[in-house]
């Protein structure tokens, strides 16, 4: 019987709770308010979607009589999400990426007040390739590949890294399948061929990096010791050298084996 009385008491107080709350809450704050300092303030409109400053910016009260820096918060992904994990399926898989994992906001990326804002990119320039030279910025490793003599012609235009990756996404859903990823280019190396070469079937990066190497053609390597690495028994036991072919006449393999990514006609991958 006491237990039922706490019971009802705490039912009792959860009543009342919300009309004590509703008394003491501010005058809520209309946009309005932020009219009157920012001038101009249509310059913070950045499309139709993103005119109301409260869904992004919560301001301390200190701030509408005040003013100043410090006293508004910034927008981190879980506002942004609000609305677009709703209305938007690509930024599904956010909590999965890396980029979360690695505490990156989405304003990192998006500019939201893009004339204010010319270091960052924003809404706009998303639609030129300017995103690879801000994926550059902070993947410092990965620009000094595009640098080198082979590369994927990302700096030239011919492609750029979200024809590759989806900075919203996990490498998981990304990257679930390289190889595919590479034939939705790279179709003439799609198979099935007759005779296939095992590498190549499982991951086309066992031999290529797909950003950029000192070696052509983006190999990891440079011949013959890509290929050496496993067919490490080649320049003893290759066919040739037992017959009269010394190991060095073997150096360039896909000069003979030139169906490297396999063959319908020679097992040997030959063309
Ligand atoms: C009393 C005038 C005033 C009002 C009202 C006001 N602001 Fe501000 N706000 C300022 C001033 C001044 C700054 C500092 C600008 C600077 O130093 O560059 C500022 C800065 C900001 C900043 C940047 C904060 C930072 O830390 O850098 C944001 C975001 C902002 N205001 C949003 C808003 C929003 C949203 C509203 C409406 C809800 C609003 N402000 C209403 C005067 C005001
Ligand atoms: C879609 C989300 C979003 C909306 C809507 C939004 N902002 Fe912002 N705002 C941001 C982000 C994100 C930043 C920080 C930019 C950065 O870090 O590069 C910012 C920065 C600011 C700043 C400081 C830097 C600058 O550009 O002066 C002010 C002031 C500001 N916002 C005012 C406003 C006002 C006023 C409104 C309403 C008209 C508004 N914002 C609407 C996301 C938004
Ligand atoms: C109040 C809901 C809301 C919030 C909060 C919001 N957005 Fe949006 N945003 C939209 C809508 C609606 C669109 C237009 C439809 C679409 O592209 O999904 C849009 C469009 C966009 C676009 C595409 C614009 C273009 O030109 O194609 C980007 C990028 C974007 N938002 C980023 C952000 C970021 C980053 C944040 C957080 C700082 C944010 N949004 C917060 C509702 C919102
Ligand atoms: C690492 C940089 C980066 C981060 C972080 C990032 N974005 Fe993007 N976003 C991009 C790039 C680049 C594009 C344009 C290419 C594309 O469509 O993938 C884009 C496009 C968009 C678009 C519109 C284009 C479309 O897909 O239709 C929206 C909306 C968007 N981002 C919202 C967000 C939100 C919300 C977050 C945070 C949860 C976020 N972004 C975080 C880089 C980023
Ligand atoms: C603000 C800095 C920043 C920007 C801009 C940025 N990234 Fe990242 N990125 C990170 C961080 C931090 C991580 C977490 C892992 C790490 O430290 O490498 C990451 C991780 C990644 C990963 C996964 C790495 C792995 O180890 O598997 C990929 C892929 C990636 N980013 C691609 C991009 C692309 C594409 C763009 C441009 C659209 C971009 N990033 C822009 C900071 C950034
Ligand atoms: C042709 C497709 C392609 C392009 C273009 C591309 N990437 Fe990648 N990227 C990949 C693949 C595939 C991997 C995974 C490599 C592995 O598993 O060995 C990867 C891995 C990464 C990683 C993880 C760490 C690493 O170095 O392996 C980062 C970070 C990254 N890419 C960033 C970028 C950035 C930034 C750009 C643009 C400058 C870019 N990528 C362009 C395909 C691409
Ligand atoms: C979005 C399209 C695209 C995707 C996806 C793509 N590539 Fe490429 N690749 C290109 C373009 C463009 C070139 C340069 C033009 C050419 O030589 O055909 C190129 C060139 C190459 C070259 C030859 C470089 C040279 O020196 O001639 C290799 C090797 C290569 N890609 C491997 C890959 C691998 C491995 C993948 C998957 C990780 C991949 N590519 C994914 C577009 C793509
Ligand atoms: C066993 C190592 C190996 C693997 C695995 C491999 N490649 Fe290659 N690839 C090579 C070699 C070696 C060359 C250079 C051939 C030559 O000497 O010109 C090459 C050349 C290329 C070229 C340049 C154009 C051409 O056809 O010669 C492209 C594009 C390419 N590879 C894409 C791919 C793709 C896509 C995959 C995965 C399906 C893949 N490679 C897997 C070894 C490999
Ligand atoms: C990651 C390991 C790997 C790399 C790197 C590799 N191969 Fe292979 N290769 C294999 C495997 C596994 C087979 C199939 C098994 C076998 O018959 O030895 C094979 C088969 C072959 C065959 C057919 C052999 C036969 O007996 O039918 C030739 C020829 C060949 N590779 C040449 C090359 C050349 C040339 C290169 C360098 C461009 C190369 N391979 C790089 C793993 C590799
Ligand atoms: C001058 C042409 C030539 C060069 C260069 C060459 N090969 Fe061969 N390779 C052959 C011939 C011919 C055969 C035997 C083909 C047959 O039996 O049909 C062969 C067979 C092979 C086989 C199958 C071995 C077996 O026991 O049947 C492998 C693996 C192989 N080569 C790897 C390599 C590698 C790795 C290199 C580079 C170090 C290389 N080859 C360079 C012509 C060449």
């Amino acid at each position: 019987m006491r237990e039922l009385l706490t019971l009802l008491a705490a039912w009792a107080a959860l009543c009342l709770a919300p009309a004590t709350v509703l008394a003491q809450a501010p005058v809520p704050i209309g946009n309005e308010a932020c009219k009157t300092c920012h001038v101009p303030y249509e310059a913070h409109k950045v499309n139709v979607y993103h005119s109301d400053c409260l869904a992004c910016h919560t301001p301390e009260s200190q701030h509408l009589t005040e003013g100043g820096k410090g006293t508004v918060k910034f927008p981190t992904a879980d506002k942004c999400l609000s609305c677009h994990q709703t209305n938007d399926h690509k930024r599904m898989n956010w909590a999965f990426s890396e980029h979360k994992k690695g505490q990156v906001e989405c304003r990192d990326c998006h500019g939201l007040h893009s004339p204010k804002q010319p270091k960052k990119s924003n809404l706009a320039l998303w639609k030129t390739d300017k995103q690879s030279a801000l994926c550059m910025d902070c993947h410092q490793d990965v620009a000094a590949r595009m640098n080198m003599p082979s590369h994927h012609p990302v700096k030239e235009g011919g492609l750029s890294c979200v024809s590759c990756h989806d900075p919203h996404s996990g490498k998981q859903t990304n990257l679930v399948s390289k190889n595919d990823q590479c034939y939705t280019c790279h179709q003439a190396i799609r198979g099935p061929k007759v005779f296939e070469h095992a590498p190549v079937v499982e991951d086309c990066t066992i031999c290529h990096n797909p950003h950029g190497t000192p070696n052509r053609r983006l190999l990891n390597l440079s011949q013959p010791m890509q290929c050496l690495q496993c067919h490490s028994m080649a320049l003893t036991t290759h066919p040739l050298v037992a017959g009269k072919q010394s190991g060095v006449a073997l150096r360039n393999c896909t000069s003979c084996h030139g169906a490297i990514h396999g063959s319908h006609i020679d097992p040997k991958l030959k063309h």
